[in-house]
């Protein structure tokens, strides 16, 4: 019986735990970046349905490009980061944005 109820409350705790963490992970529905010839504006749910999570956050976590873009002398300026993942996938595919004035809007 006690092992039962430790079994229980293990599995509510995982569930629970599991649920925020998706909640969490997500991250948000848009994104906006400023830049001087004008805004890009990135549907990032719109997005999770066209690629898998680690095919963008190429490293396996969900930290901030510039977090090392920028900062690593290994990893690409941020400027190329952004026009390169974006960019190579549009041309790939032959759907979405690949000029400078279709996703900086003024
Ligand atoms: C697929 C969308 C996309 C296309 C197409 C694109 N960009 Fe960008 N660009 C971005 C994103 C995203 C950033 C990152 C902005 C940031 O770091 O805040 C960016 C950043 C920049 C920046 C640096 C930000 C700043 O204000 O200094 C410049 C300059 C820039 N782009 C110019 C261009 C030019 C010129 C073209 C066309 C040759 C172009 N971009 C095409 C998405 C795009
Ligand atoms: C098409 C590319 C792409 C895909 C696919 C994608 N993301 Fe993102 N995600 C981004 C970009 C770009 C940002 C903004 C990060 C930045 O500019 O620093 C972001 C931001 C985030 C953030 C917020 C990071 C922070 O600290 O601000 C989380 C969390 C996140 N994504 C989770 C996910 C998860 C989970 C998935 C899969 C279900 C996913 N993303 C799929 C491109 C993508
Ligand atoms: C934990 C650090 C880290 C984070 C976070 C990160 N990167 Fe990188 N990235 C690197 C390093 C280091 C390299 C160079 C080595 C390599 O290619 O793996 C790189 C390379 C790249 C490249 C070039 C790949 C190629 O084939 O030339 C692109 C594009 C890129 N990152 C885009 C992004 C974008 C967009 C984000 C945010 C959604 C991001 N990275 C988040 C560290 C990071
Ligand atoms: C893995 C492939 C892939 C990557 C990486 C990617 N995109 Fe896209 N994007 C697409 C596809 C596919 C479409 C077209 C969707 C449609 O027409 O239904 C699209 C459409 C768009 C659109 C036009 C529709 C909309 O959502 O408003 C914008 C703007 C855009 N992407 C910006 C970006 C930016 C900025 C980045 C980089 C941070 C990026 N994309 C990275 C695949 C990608």
């Amino acid at each position: 019986m006690k092992k039962l109820m430790i079994l229980l409350t293990a599995t509510i705790l995982v569930s629970s735990i599991a649920t925020v963490v998706v909640a969490v992970t997500n991250g948000p529905a848009e994104i906006k970046y400023t830049a001087k010839i004008g805004t890009v504006t990135f549907n990032h749910t719109a997005h999770q349905e066209l690629a898998e999570c680690a095919t963008c956050h190429h490293t396996g976590d969900y930290n901030q490009c510039k977090s090392c873009h920028g900062i690593d002398p290994h990893a690409p300026k941020p400027k190329d980061a952004y026009h390169k993942q974006c960019k190579d996938c549009h041309k790939e595919l032959k759907k979405g944005p690949t000029k400078c004035k279709e996703c900086h809007i003024k």
